[in-house]
């Protein structure tokens, strides 16, 4: 596992479970944070969209409901940025690119960067956090923050129960207090952060939306009647927050089963799903296949993109995925 050298000896779990007074100010309870508590944007007040320092462009990967395969989309969506091998031109070099977990009260980016048993976040001497890194890769979640469960040990165990005002100035702290220059800040940033978005659109994405200037989310939907109808809702809910659709990734679209090369539409043939994303006027990314190794591999903390012997056919669309990702950033 690589790791950033530690710069600061503050323990992050320690404040983390501070006052109930410093809590509702500082969520993270992140000492020493310079500047004014977070505060939410009013009501009907302009918003004022920040960008988020030392990061060049924020794509959010969403979906209107749970389990379609977002965090897996984001996490293979994000190796896929960083190797930057998806066009004939071998010239280019990888991108700088990180992953932060918003989804506050189902983190599973812990698991599937295979950070699990990963000591606390440190600090550096200004306050903020330093990401955690592995496979080359520097990411953020709110499983890192808070207190592990002493008898398995994992630090996804204990769920965070939070009111929505808590929630957002969580949210407000992990998209500005984390370093993503890396703990001596001399890091020279990211060129992409890919966020995993909690499911449906709640706080978290409202948030966001408000706060920081969002240039794409991808939302992933599966085939089923019900998931469809979702994305039309997520694709609603990010218009209406001023944050441009990069476009749709329909996941699980068919199964590849491993003895033969046919694809099979168990959910019927996708043509529902082009139908929806033209009438959205959303640009379709990629149809990823159903992979039984797919879940394995992230079960190891091993993201697909990494894996030995993986599906070439899904890895081939991955990159398909990001590359129109890429052009639609304008990177
Ligand atoms: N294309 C795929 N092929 C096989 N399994 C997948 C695929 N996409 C996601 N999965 C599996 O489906 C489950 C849910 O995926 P996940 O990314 O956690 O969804 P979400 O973040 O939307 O809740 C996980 O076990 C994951 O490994
Ligand atoms: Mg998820």
């Amino acid at each position: 596992m690589l790791r950033i050298p530690i710069a600061s000896t503050a323990s992050f779990r320690r404040f983390f479970q501070s006052s109930s007074h410093q809590r509702h100010e500082n969520p993270l309870g992140l000492p020493n944070r310079k500047g004014p508590p977070p505060q939410m944007p009013r009501r009907n007040a302009p918003i004022e969209k920040r960008n988020i320092a030392n990061v060049r462009k924020v794509v959010a990967v969403a979906s209107g409901k749970g389990g379609v395969g977002k965090s897996t989309v984001a996490v293979n969506l994000a190796f896929a940025l960083a190797a930057n091998k998806f066009n004939s031109d071998h010239t280019r070099k990888p991108l700088r690119v990180g992953i932060l977990d918003l989804d506050i009260f189902g983190p599973s980016i812990p698991k599937l960067m295979g950070l699990e048993e990963a000591e606390e976040p440190r600090l550096t001497h200004r306050g903020a956090i330093i990401p955690l890194v592995n496979h080359s890769i520097p990411c953020m979640s709110m499983g890192f923050l808070i207190p592990r469960d002493t008898t398995s040990g994992s630090n996804v165990d204990k769920a965070v129960i939070w009111r929505g005002l808590m929630v957002q100035k969580a949210v407000q702290q992990l998209l500005f207090d984390v370093d993503w220059r890396g703990a001596d800040e001399a890091g020279e940033g990211l060129d992409v952060l890919v966020l995993d978005m909690p499911p449906g659109t709640g706080d978290v994405p409202l948030t966001l939306g408000q706060l920081v200037k969002v240039d794409g989310a991808v939302i992933v939907s599966t085939p089923q009647d019900v998931a469809l109808a979702d994305v039309r809702k997520g694709v609603t809910m990010f218009k209406k927050i001023s944050v441009p659709i990069t476009g749709l990734v329909l996941n699980t679209s068919h199964f590849m089963c491993p003895s033969c090369s046919t694809p099979h539409y168990i959910y019927g043939e996708p043509t529902e799903f082009r139908k929806v994303a033209q009438n959205l006027n959303a640009q379709v990314l990629g149809e990823l296949p159903l992979v039984a190794g797919v879940s394995s591999a992230s079960d190891r903390g091993v993201p697909y993109m990494l894996e030995k012997g993986a599906d070439e056919g899904w890895k081939n669309v991955m990159n398909g995925i990001a590359e129109r990702v890429y052009n639609n950033l304008g990177l």
